[in-house]
């Protein structure tokens, strides 16, 4: 099978698998499990915070954060495609009694620095209180800049706002830029969390480990977020195995997220040349990647067909349906990760293009 649908399908290598053996265990519950101790430790260091917090999960990584963040009756500003606020089953809301503030994502995927401000409430008890600023980045694959990065961490500073990155995939937007600046992915990574009060990341997408999610923060604030964390019942016991596969995918699995951005564009310009070759770009239009996520717009019809024949070849991938001035049309996503390998986007090339050539 060759398995597009997410970065989160891998399977941990053989030398993963033999650190998530090897690593000593305690109970994290009593804060005693030195492989998750050493993970948290190393984790903070390498993105310059003072603490870290192991879950299992970005979503709830992502809901600690808003929950230590925030009381009963805050409000939190998040884009309306935020993993937080559209994809989280409205967790901050239901679970937190947080009110979302969405606000439209400009197409490079960032919000709107005036926007921002104009939705940052007065102190008023008409209205709740503003008291957190929410940015994910990479954000559908797209990367935030630094300059933009910086621009809204000082923006939230001086309106006193918290600011929290959805960093599921932050190592992404640190490879791209360091790919395009030949600079140190993990310097890149320090610089573009700069800042921040706090910060979520997933060791269970491009980095590869199988379960897992890290928030970092002050001390302080780690500690507010480690009675959330029992809360919500994400209090693990032994659960040193799966911090050694989270502390191998950090050290050894950073660089070379570049060959899954390779591969996105190698993927992506084949698929374009296809779709011109064809004639069907008005039915078949996509975005070059920046990182390893490619999105293509397609008439239903014409996705439906493609989706089926793909699945023949055992080529999978995820598809949604839209309207789109009246009509429906369907999004797909193709996601690049450490299982996909050039050879398998090459066989993906050659059915596209008996598929698209037969249409
Ligand atoms: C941007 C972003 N944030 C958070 C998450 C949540 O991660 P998890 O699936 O570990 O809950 C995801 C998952 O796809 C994501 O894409």
């Amino acid at each position: 099978m060759i398995d597009f649908r997410s970065d989160t399908v891998t399977q941990p290598t053989a030398a993963m698998r033999a650190a998530m053996a090897a690593a000593p265990l305690g109970d994290d519950v009593f804060g005693d499990d030195p492989s998750v101790n050493a993970l948290q430790q190393y984790a903070a260091e390498l993105l310059g915070f003072e603490a870290a917090l192991f879950a299992p999960s970005g979503t709830m990584t992502n809901l600690i954060a808003l929950m230590s963040h925030c009381q009963r009756g805050d409000e939190a500003i998040v884009g309306q495609n935020w993993h937080t606020y559209k994809w989280e089953g409205g967790g901050m809301a239901v679970l937190g009694s947080i009110q979302p503030q969405p606000l439209a994502n400009q197409p490079d995927g960032s919000l709107l620095a005036a926007d921002v401000l104009a939705a940052i409430k007065p102190d008023d008890p008409h209205f709740a209180r503003t008291r957190l600023l929410v940015i994910e980045n990479t954000t559908g694959g797209q990367v935030l800049s630094l300059d933009y990065m910086a621009q809204m961490s000082e923006l939230a500073k001086s309106n006193q706002l918290a600011c929290h990155i959805d960093g599921a995939r932050i190592f992404n937007a640190a490879v791209a830029i360091a790919t395009a600046t030949q600079a140190d992915p993990y310097q890149v990574a320090r610089q573009l969390v700069a800042g921040y009060d706090s910060i979520s990341v997933c060791l269970s997408k491009g980095l590869g480990a199988p379960v897992g999610s890290l928030l970092l923060g002050s001390a302080e604030f780690i500690a507010r977020a480690r009675r959330v964390r029992k809360m919500l019942g994400g209090g693990m016991r032994q659960a040193g195995g799966l911090a050694a596969a989270g502390l191998y995918a950090l050290q050894q699995h950073v660089r070379r997220l570049a060959d899954d951005h390779q591969h996105a564009q190698q993927l992506a310009s084949g698929l374009k040349q296809i779709v011109s070759d064809c004639g069907l770009e008005t039915q078949f239009s996509l975005q070059m990647p920046q990182t390893n996520i490619i999105f293509c717009d397609l008439d239903a019809a014409l996705a439906s067909h493609f989706v089926a024949e793909l699945g023949k070849h055992q080529v999978r991938l995820t598809s949604s349906v839209y309207q789109s001035a009246g009509q429906t049309k369907s999004r797909l996503r193709l996601v690049t990760h450490l299982d996909i390998t050039l050879p398998q986007i090459q066989a993906m090339l050659s059915c596209s293009g008996d598929i698209l050539s037969n249409y």
